[in-house]
């Protein structure tokens, strides 16, 4: 599904130089390119604070826990994301109230959010899945208008810009009190191991994530707070204050393979492609294919054949999951994101993409379903 070893291959000179530097300066726990790729990040999202973490489950729980949210609060997220979105949400005794999603974007649908407000709901997460952002124009709104926060999970489209009703942009992860990101090595910003981080551009809460994330400390051994331990490493740092610089690039790469994609499929009868939301642009984390009345598990063999990999983002619902079976949901209670969970595929989707690669998927996808 991704070649990062290609990817890295591209760049070996940089990336190495940068390991070397760090393990020459034996800095390996918060070491100065911690604090230059925090500035780095700053100034591409054009955001205040970058708060860098271990990965992007602890970006989504330290938020919480810097909100200060407690157990009994609800917190409104998306029915089709990743678990980590809803697990943090659990595992802080928060209750998660999960709601249907749009079908052209996949992503929260505002309407339903603003259903399942209810008088003990603090928080709206919503997902940017797959790489464009969900309606925030909407969802600002209704967060103002009951007075909660929103903790935008953007661990899918670092990078992508959200363009408001007014014409003005932002990037993705930094229009919310809180954005969350992940760097794990998949991510359109990813890292050789796992890294993530939070943004704010609200100066006390920076300064509480930042207490949150190294064991609740105010002064050295001085802990005021119940914290975790959620450090991106040096050697991290390094590699992605390299990558950095690419990651414009990089999303320009993904979207002419989506381009392709788009081409080869376009008009299908049985194969919905990828809908633009116009105020986003697309950072095509994957690519996503919605089939209709296509034999899905016969398509994924028939590509194994020719070597092609599909994945399913994602097989099932939360409100199905063993762990969050919850007597207030049942099967049809989302229908929207019921029906996705069955008909999703996603492709191939990198960097590294060339077009000897774009014509086997393509050609090998389309000679299963014009059978
Ligand atoms: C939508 C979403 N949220 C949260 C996460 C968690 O990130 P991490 O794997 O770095 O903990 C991921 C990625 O894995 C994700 O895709």
């Amino acid at each position: 599904m991704v070649d990062l070893k290609s990817q890295y291959e591209n760049i070996k000179g940089e990336i190495d130089a940068a390991i070397h530097e760090v393990i020459d300066s034996t800095a390996f726990i918060n070491g100065p390119s911690v604090q230059q790729f925090q500035k780095d990040m700053e100034a591409y999202l054009g955001v205040k604070h970058v708060i860098p973490c271990a990965n992007g489950t602890d970006a989504l729980q330290v938020s919480m826990m810097a909100l200060g949210l407690k157990p009994g609060d609800e917190v409104i997220t998306t029915s089709f994301t990743f678990i980590a979105t809803a697990e943090v949400i659990a595992l802080l005794g928060l209750t998660p109230v999960v709601v249907d999603v749009d079908p052209d974007t996949f992503n929260i649908d505002p309407l339903a959010i603003e259903r399942a407000i209810t008088s003990r709901t603090k928080a709206i997460v919503p997902v940017h899945l797959f790489g464009q952002c969900a309606d925030m124009d909407a969802i600002m709104d209704i967060a103002k208008k009951h007075n909660l926060y929103v903790i935008e999970d953007a661990c899918q489209a670092i990078g992508a810009d959200y363009i408001f009703k007014d014409g003005t942009t932002k990037k993705a992860g930094t229009i919310a009190q809180i954005g969350c990101t992940s760097f794990f090595p998949s991510k359109n910003l990813g890292c050789y191991g796992d890294g993530g981080a939070i943004f704010t551009n609200d100066d006390e809460l920076a300064k509480q994530l930042r207490v949150v994330v190294n064991h609740g400390m105010t002064v050295r051994y001085y802990h005021d707070y119940i914290g975790v331990n959620s450090r991106l490493d040096s050697i991290q740092a390094a590699i992605l204050k390299v990558k950095l610089q690419y990651l414009d690039d990089y999303a320009s790469k993904r979207n002419k393979a989506a381009a392709y994609y788009d081409k080869a499929f376009e008009n299908h009868p049985t194969l919905k492609t990828p809908v633009h939301f116009p105020q986003s642009t697309h950072v095509f984390h994957q690519y996503t294919l919605v089939l209709d009345g296509v034999d899905r598990a016969g398509l994924i063999a028939h590509l194994g054949t020719k070597n092609v990999p599909a994945m399913i983002y994602y097989p099932v619902p939360l409100h199905m999951q063993k762990a969050y079976l919850d007597p207030r949901y049942k099967e049809g209670d989302f229908p929207v994101t019921e029906h996705l969970c069955k008909n999703v595929i996603s492709l191939p989707m990198h960097t590294e993409l060339d077009e000897e690669q774009l014509e086997l998927i393509t050609s090998s996808i389309l000679e299963f379903v014009n059978r």
